[in-house]
């Protein structure tokens, strides 16, 4: 079995190339990253030696280094984790999330497709079905809750899912997506939200919260996830749409707290700043599909997740000051000053 996994220098696929790594040592993993600012070769400096690890830097959308790749490698299953992820940069600038995101799918896809892949598999995200009230905590987002985005970011993801569907639809091509809420773990670029309060707190600096705080995430554990995409690829039906979530909704004021109590700091370090462009209020997953059909349910709860990845992140200081040291700084600036 060879496996291609697409963004694997990133937060989320770093992590499954690990989980693969143990869960399935005898896979061969491809890993295809373009190393854009959140791509990161040092998070996979453990891996790099591995006889059954191959690490290939090409960007996604470029369709002939593609090609060449697929004719080479002839992965059975890609699982393209490859985007831009940040709903901060896509206000700023949407043109890389459609070039990324929806034509880097659609490369993908063609490719995918040519070389007769097994399976490819879509990670996709909660955001596609915007957002809900906070005053209907009785809602959830379930796989038939329609497509309605808010942000360029996942209006670009939302359109990637809809090229998958239609390429099961008119290619009949074995496809599955997953869309997952929010992530927290080791190896998160500190541009969001989590990394981010934990580096200020460390630095003693104000913490940039949205707005009141009030807004709503599920978050879930990273190896949760990648636990959820493995079961998927194993059992999960094509042509199906699975919700990954473990109920685990939060305000982010009081992630914020929770961070700052771990860490021993004052509440004084809370800054609430003017709130982001069209900001969602509440994301919240109904799990039942993936629960009922594949048996998956979250092993880590979040009391646990938020101590292990607070523990990882005093444990792997250097990691994240190089980024935050680097060009990171130019991006604070231009984001955070005089909001
Ligand atoms: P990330 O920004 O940490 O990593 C993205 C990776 O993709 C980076 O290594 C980057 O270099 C690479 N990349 C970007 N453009 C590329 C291109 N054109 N070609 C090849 N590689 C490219 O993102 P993440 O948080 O790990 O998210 C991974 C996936 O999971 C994304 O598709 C995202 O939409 C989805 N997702 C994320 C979350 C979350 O909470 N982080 C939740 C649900 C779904
Ligand atoms: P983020 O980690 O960017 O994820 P997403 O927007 O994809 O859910 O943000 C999580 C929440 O935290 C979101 O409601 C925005 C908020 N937030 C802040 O309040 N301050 C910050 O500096 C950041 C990065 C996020």
């Amino acid at each position: 079995m060879k496996m291609l996994i697409t963004g694997g220098a990133g937060f989320i696929g770093s992590n499954f190339i690990f989980y693969m790594r143990k869960a399935h040592p005898d896979y061969d993993l491809v890993c295809i990253d373009k190393l854009t600012y959140a791509g990161n070769l040092e998070t996979l400096a453990s891996v790099m030696d591995d006889p059954k690890f191959h690490f290939i830097r090409a960007d996604i959308a470029d369709r002939s280094e593609m090609d060449r790749i697929f004719a080479e490698e002839k992965p059975d299953v890609v699982v393209n984790f490859a985007a831009e992820s940040h709903v901060d940069r896509s206000i700023e600038n949407p043109a890389v999330f459609l070039e990324t995101n929806v034509m880097g799918t659609q490369v993908l896809l063609d490719v995918s497709r040519k070389y007769g892949v097994a399976r490819y598999h879509q990670v996709s995200t909660d955001e596609v079905y915007g957002d809900l009230p906070l005053d209907r905590p009785d809602l959830f987002f379930t796989e038939e809750t329609p497509l309605h985005t808010s942000s360029p970011y996942s209006a670009s993801k939302a359109s990637a899912d809809l090229l998958c569907n239609a390429y099961h639809r008119t290619y009949g091509m074995p496809i599955t997506i997953s869309r997952c809420s929010n992530n927290y773990g080791p190896y998160q670029f500190p541009e969001k939200l989590i990394p981010l309060m934990i580096a200020n707190t460390l630095a003693d600096k104000p913490l940039p919260v949205y707005g009141e705080g009030l807004n709503v995430r599920d978050w879930l554990y990273v190896e949760d996830h990648c636990a959820a995409i493995d079961l998927i690829l194993e059992k999960g039906r094509v042509g199906q749409v699975y919700n990954i979530g473990g109920h685990n909704e939060m305000r982010n004021i009081d992630i914020v707290k929770i961070i700052l109590k771990a860490l021993d700091k004052p509440e004084s370090l809370i800054t609430y700043v003017t709130d982001r462009k069209g900001h969602d209020m509440r994301y919240a997953i109904d799990p039942t599909k993936i629960h009922r059909e594949l048996g998956w349910l979250p092993a880590t709860k979040f009391a646990d997740g938020i101590q292990k990845t607070i523990r990882w992140y005093l444990d792997n200081r250097s990691w994240w000051e190089n980024i935050i040291n680097g060009e990171y700084q130019n991006y604070y600036e231009r984001m955070y000053a005089n909001r």
